[in-house]
């Protein structure tokens, strides 16, 4: 997502054909933190990603190996430096717990359209957490990249998720019948779009630094 430090509001992230690295930015709330995925977030970050109750509804398989977690990091760089997207590590302020991650990705400035993806653990659910920390990056990336168009795809049975979807205005387009396999279940997914025309930040927007 172009060339670190001289991304301002409203650049262009592309040079020509070619294709800029993206500064993944830190992000603030009133009860969260938003910021660049480090190695020491393995443990965590394994811990949420190997449990199978938290991943029921994922389109991939629960990690059984730590390597997976260096390896997710190592592509958050990769993905930043492509210019592709960003995924950010969500803290809880009150405590610094590690309790998620969200991302913004398949960023494409010709289409100005990216897809949004979150994962929390089961401790933090339902306290809001995933709507405030969506809504600040979706606030940072209408912000700077000059978005028209977020994407996001859940599972049918994922009540959850396309409950954060709806609180943050996206609007259910349509259904992909029998698209994932998940734990060998044969699954659908609904399609979920949030345009620009149709975003509303609340009152409390997420503030760079
Ligand atoms: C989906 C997920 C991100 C939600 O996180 P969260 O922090 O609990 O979300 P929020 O608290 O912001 O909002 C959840 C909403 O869903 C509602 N909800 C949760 N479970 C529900 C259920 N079984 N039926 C109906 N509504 C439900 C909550 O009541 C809340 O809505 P409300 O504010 O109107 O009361 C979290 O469950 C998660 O990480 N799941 C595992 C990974 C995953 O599925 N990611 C999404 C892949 S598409």
């Amino acid at each position: 997502m172009v060339g670190r430090g001289w991304l301002t509001e409203g650049s262009p992230l592309t040079k020509g054909n070619l294709r800029m690295s993206l500064p993944t930015p830190t992000l603030h709330t009133a009860r969260l933190r938003l910021r660049p995925l480090g190695d020491t977030d393995a443990d965590d970050l394994f811990a949420l990603q190997s449990n199978a109750f938290v991943l029921r509804y994922w389109d991939a398989p629960p990690w059984t190996e730590r390597v997976r977690a260096e390896r997710f990091i190592t592509a958050c760089s990769q993905m930043a430096e492509d210019g592709t997207g960003v995924r950010l590590a969500v803290d809880r302020v009150a405590d610094g717990a590690f309790i998620g991650w969200c991302t913004l990705n398949r960023w494409n400035p010709d289409y100005r359209s990216a897809s949004l993806g979150y994962c929390f653990g089961e401790f933090a659910w339902g306290h809001g957490y995933a709507t405030e920390a969506a809504r600040a990056l979706l606030q940072w990336a209408f912000q700077t990249l000059d978005l028209n168009r977020v994407q996001a795809e859940t599972d049918t049975r994922n009540v959850a998720s396309a409950r954060v979807l709806e609180k943050l205005g996206f609007v259910r387009e349509g259904t992909l019948r029998e698209d994932c396999v998940v734990n060998g279940e044969v699954s659908d997914s609904w399609v979920f779009g949030l345009i620009r025309r149709e975003w509303r930040p609340s009152s409390e927007q997420a503030a760079g630094g």
